[in-house]
């Protein structure tokens, strides 16, 4: 009788652990992961994240989209920094485009002063993108660390998986859905565009030649036209003029985003087509109206984006130089097998 149970307890427990080992990757990472081997860790990263935003506010924005970059393609392994010139840098999002690398470079600089060749430049990004929030009075949240970084980085993957605001949002869903992210990820996180700027060709089309009609989206609230008009004059050399994503309050992390989309004021169009299907239209109206909903709910979305593909020890390695894999030229220069091995771990 009693043999019987036990059979069944280790039977239900294998099963227990068979079902659940897709997400036991995330208990691996801990929020005291580097409380031993980097105390300051945490404040390093936080301290320069502030004193870069102090300087110039816009980069908090900059930050933010390139963790989600990062996570987006490849998972969270720092292959968006990685300088290989058929990397993630060159990809049509990111070229010209992405910038905040040299506030990633001076904090993993003062980390390795501080603890060399321990803290991931992956863990740097996931960390600097939520004090970027955070600074921006936006929600706080703990952040698990744990993360390694990846050893390549694939500009072709950067350019088949980012979404682009020229598509249809049945594709955009689909992008995220292949990432293990939901509708509702998709609305919330959506919601990042509450600080930053995008570059007029961007959103051009919208308001000068709208699906090929000569003529502006008739849905675009109309004096918002007539400042993107201005700020984007119909000529190739205003493509890469910027405009505020949320012009209300661009660098500050509130949801007028949701609000502005209500009212047809969504920048770009892959934004306000969150308002043309009825089961993201009502999570934009939910988070128009409150805000503490908006923020619980980002942060926890953030969270998820942050475990994607996550490697974890014995899998990546920790970067001494976030631009570039130990693995490259250190071979070479030494021309020692065992130095080659040492940059492994
Ligand atoms: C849903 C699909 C998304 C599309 C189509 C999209 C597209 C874009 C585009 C076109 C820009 C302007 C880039 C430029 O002009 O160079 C931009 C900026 C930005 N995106 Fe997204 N994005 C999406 C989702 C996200 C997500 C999920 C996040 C973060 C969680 C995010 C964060 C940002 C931020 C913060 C900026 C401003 C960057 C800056 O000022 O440097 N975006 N996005
Ligand atoms: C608008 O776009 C369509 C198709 O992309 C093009 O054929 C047409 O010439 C454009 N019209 C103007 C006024 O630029």
């Amino acid at each position: 009788m009693e043999h019987t149970s036990s059979y069944k307890l280790f039977y239900v427990t294998w099963f227990c652990l068979l079902f659940l080992s897709p997400f036991l990757v995330s208990s691996l990472l801990s929020y005291n992961y580097y409380a031993r081997r980097c105390p300051n860790m945490i404040r390093i990263v936080r301290r320069g994240v502030w004193y870069a935003i102090q300087d110039d506010a816009s980069i908090a924005a900059s930050l933010l989209r390139l963790h989600f970059h990062d996570c987006f393609v490849n998972g969270c392994d720092a292959s968006v920094l990685l300088d290989d010139t058929s990397g993630e840098k060159n990809a049509f999002p990111n070229k010209d485009s992405a910038r905040g690398y040299e506030v990633i470079d001076h904090i993993k600089s003062e980390l390795e002063e501080a603890c060399p060749y321990t803290v991931s430049c992956t863990d740097i990004l996931t960390l600097a993108a939520a004090a970027a929030v955070d600074f921006s009075g936006g929600p706080y949240w703990p952040v698990e660390l744990g993360r390694r970084d990846g050893f390549s980085a694939s500009e072709d993957a950067a350019n088949k998986q980012l979404p682009s605001p020229f598509e249809p949002l049945k594709d955009i869903i689909a992008k995220f859905t292949e990432k293990g992210l939901d509708l509702k990820d998709v609305v919330v996180l959506s919601g990042a565009h509450t600080i930053g700027f995008a570059q007029c060709f961007t959103f051009k089309p919208r308001l000068f030649n709208f699906s090929g009609s000569g003529k502006p989206d008739p849905t675009l609230d109309s004096s918002l036209l007539t400042n993107l008009q201005r700020v984007c004059p119909n000529q190739a050399d205003s493509d890469t003029k910027l405009a505020p994503l949320d012009p209300v309050t661009s660098t500050k992390f509130d949801n007028v985003y949701f609000k502005l989309l209500v009212s047809n004021a969504g920048l770009l169009q892959s934004d306000q087509a969150l308002m043309r299907d009825d089961r993201t239209a009502s999570m934009v109206i939910s988070y128009s109206r409150s805000l503490s909903l908006f923020n619980n709910d980002f942060a926890e979305s953030m969270d998820k984006l942050a475990r994607i593909g996550v490697l974890t020890a014995p899998k990546g390695e920790i970067r001494e130089n976030c631009r570039k894999s130990n693995r490259v030229g250190f071979a070479k220069k030494t021309g020692n097998r065992a130095a080659t091995k040492k940059t492994l771990n």
